[in-house]
């Protein structure tokens, strides 16, 4: 089975002898990927479209699957049962995982792991996130065909984090690796060039562009 970079880093982060549900599975290939490669997995594939849930279907089939991942056609994480311990979203937007992490709250009482790859507003998922009693146990920011992205892990658990770890990732800032540096150079470019167009008499566009290359130029150095 032909499988990303990106879904097999995201596998990398679950933990052996896990019960999981791939929230927004679409055709189940992470989920076929990781009870293939890791010991003792079960999942549930869980998707709210049933187009993807029929190609889920028959590639379970085809790797005779079926008593170790349970398809399920539902919004979020309303397809969870009691047994499942570690949930996994990616890539969808921030904003939907949030949603569907603080839609029925009920329904995290038995998860000890929550897995995200979100694809915007990160900064946001992991302040809800640990607001919901979760923290940053393990990520990762890096590229997959020229697309940045990144995983985080949380698992239950207390932590107090600074406005820049939120932003940046804790884990990611303490082991800045070159994808990090290649990213965040360029959007200082980018923010340089927005600068020079900026209308003079545009004050307040200009300070808000020069705090945040100032912000970036300050991880970027420290
Ligand atoms: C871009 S695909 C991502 C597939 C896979 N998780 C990945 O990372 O490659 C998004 C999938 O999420 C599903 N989806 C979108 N919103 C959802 C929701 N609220 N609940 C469950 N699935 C959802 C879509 O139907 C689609 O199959």
């Amino acid at each position: 089975m032909k499988i990303s970079n990106r879904l097999k880093l995201i596998a990398s982060f679950v933990d052996d002898n896990s019960y999981v549900i791939d929230v927004g599975c679409d055709h189940a290939l992470l989920d076929i990927f990781l009870v293939n490669n890791k010991k003792n997995i079960k999942t549930i594939a869980s998707d709210v479209n049933k187009g993807p849930l029929e190609s889920a279907k028959k590639n379970i089939q085809d790797y005779n699957l079926e008593s170790k991942i349970e398809i399920k056609l539902g919004d979020g994480i309303s397809t969870i049962n009691d047994k499942v311990d570690t949930i996994v979203i990616s890539g969808l937007g921030g904003e939907t995982i949030i949603e569907i992490l603080k839609e029925d709250q009920s329904l995290l009482k038995n998860v000890k792991t929550i897995i995200l790859s979100p694809h915007s507003d990160i900064y946001q998922v992991r302040k809800e996130v640990v607001n919901l009693g979760f923290k940053i146990i393990d990520e990762i920011f890096t590229y997959d065909q020229n697309k940045p992205y990144v995983v985080i892990k949380f698992s239950k658990g207390q932590a107090n984090y600074t406005d820049d770890e939120l932003y940046f990732g804790p884990i990611i800032l303490k082991n800045k690796n070159e994808y990090f540096y290649k990213y965040y150079k360029e959007l200082i470019n980018k923010n340089k060039e927005v600068l020079k167009k900026v209308p003079n008499q545009n004050i307040n566009l200009k300070n808000k562009i020069e705090k945040e290359i100032e912000r970036l130029d300050k991880i970027i150095n420290a």
